[in-house]
C-alpha cells in the first residue's frame, strides 16, 4: 500500500472504533425518534404569541397552554407517565384546526381506530425501576413539591420535537438522589428490585 493510502486506512480505523466506544457509553441526551404525526409540544403546551397577518388580523403563531396533566394523565398509579389517546385529541381535533394537514392525519387513525403509533421517546431498560408518582408527590420542608416536569424532561412546552434533555442513565439519577436537599435513596435496591 502506498503511505498516504495506509494513512487513511488508518484514520478510517480509528474513526471507527471511537464511534464504537462512544456509542457503547453514550448518554441518551438528544434522542429524538421520528414520529407518525409531527406533533409540536409548543404548539399545544406553548404559551400564546399573538401577531398580525398579512391583513392585520390576529393569529397565534405560538401555543395554546395546555396543561401537561390535561395529556398526561398522572393520575395513572402504574410507573408510567400515559400518552393520550386519540380521543383526548379529538376533543378539540373533531372541530379545530382541519385545514392543517398532520391534523388530518390524525383524523385518520381516529376514523380508521388505530392508535396512533408514538415513538417512545424516553426508554429505560426493563431492570431499572423508575416510578414518575414518587418523583412528583416528594415535598421539601416547606411543603412544595421538590421536583416538577421541567426538572428531568427540560421546557418540552418550547420544543417543537420531544427530545431527551438530560443523560437518563444511573449516574443521572444517582447525582440527583445524592444530593442532600432531595434526600432520596441511594441503595441498588431502590432503582434495582
Ligand atoms: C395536547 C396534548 C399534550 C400536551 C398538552 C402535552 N403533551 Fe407531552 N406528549 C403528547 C404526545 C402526543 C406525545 C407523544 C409524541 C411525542 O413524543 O412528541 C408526548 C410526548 C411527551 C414526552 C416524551 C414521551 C416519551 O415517549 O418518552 C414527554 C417527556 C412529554 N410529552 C412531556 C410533556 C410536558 C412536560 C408537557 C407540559 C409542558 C406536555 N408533555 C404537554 C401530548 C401532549
Ligand atoms: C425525576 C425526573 C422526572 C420528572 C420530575 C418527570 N419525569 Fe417524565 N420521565 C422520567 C423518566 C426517567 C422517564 C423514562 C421512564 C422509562 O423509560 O421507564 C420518563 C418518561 C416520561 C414519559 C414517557 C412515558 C413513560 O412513562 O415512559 C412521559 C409522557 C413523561 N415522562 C412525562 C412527564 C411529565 C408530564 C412530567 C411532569 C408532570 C414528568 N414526566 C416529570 C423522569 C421524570
Ligand atoms: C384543548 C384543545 C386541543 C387538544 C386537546 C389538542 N389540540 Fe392540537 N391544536 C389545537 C388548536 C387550537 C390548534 C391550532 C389550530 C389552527 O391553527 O388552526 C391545534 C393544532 C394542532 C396541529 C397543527 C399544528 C400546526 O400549526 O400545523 C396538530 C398536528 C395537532 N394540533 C395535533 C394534536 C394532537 C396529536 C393532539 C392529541 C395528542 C392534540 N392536537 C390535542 C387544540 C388542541
Ligand atoms: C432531579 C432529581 C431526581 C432524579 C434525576 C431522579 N430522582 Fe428518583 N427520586 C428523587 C426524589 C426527590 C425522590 C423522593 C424522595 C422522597 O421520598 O421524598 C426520588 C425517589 C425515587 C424512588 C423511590 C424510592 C423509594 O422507594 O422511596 C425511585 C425508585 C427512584 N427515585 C428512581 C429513580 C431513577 C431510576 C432515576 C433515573 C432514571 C431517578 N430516580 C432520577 C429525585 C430524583
Ligand atoms: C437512583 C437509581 C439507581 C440506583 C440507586 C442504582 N442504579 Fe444501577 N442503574 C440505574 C439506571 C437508570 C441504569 C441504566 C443505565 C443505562 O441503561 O444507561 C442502571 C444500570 C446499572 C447496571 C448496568 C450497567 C450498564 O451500564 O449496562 C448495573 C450493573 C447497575 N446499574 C448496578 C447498580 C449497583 C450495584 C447499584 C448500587 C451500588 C446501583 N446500580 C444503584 C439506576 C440506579
Amino acid at each position: 500500500m502506498k503511505k498516504p493510502v495506509r494513512l487513511i486506512a488508518l484514520l478510517v480505523v480509528l474513526l471507527g472504533g471511537g464511534t464504537l466506544a462512544y456509542s457503547m457509553t453514550r448518554p441518551r441526551a438528544g434522542y429524538e425518534p421520528h414520529q407518525p404525526i409531527y406533533f409540536q409540544h409548543r404548539r399545544m403546551a406553548g404559551a400564546p404569541q399573538w401577531t398580525k397577518d398579512a391583513e392585520g388580523k390576529d393569529v397565534n403563531t405560538g401555543g395554546f397552554n395546555i396543561p401537561c396533566l390535561y395529556c398526561h394523565s398522572m393520575e395513572y398509579k402504574g410507573r408510567h407517565a400515559t400518552l393520550p389517546s386519540t380521543d383526548i385529541c379529538m376533543n378539540c381535533h373533531s372541530t379545530v384546526g382541519q385545514s392543517k394537514e398532520w391534523v388530518l392525519v390524525l383524523q385518520g387513525y381516529w376514523e380508521r381506530g388505530e392508535p396512533i403509533p408514538w415513538v417512545k421517546v424516553h426508554d429505560l431498560p426493563d431492570y431499572v425501576y423508575y416510578d414518575h408518582s414518587v418523583h412528583l408527590a416528594a415535598k421539601n420542608d416547606q411543603g412544595e413539591a421538590k421536583l416538577d416536569c421541567v426538572d428531568c424532561h427540560g421546557t418540552v412546552e418550547e420544543m417543537d420535537v420531544v427530545t431527551v434533555q438530560s443523560a437518563f442513565n444511573m449516574g443521572w439519577c444517582l447525582d440527583c438522589h445524592r444530593k442532600p436537599e432531595m434526600n432520596a435513596p441511594t441503595d441498588c435496591v431502590t432503582c434495582h428490585r
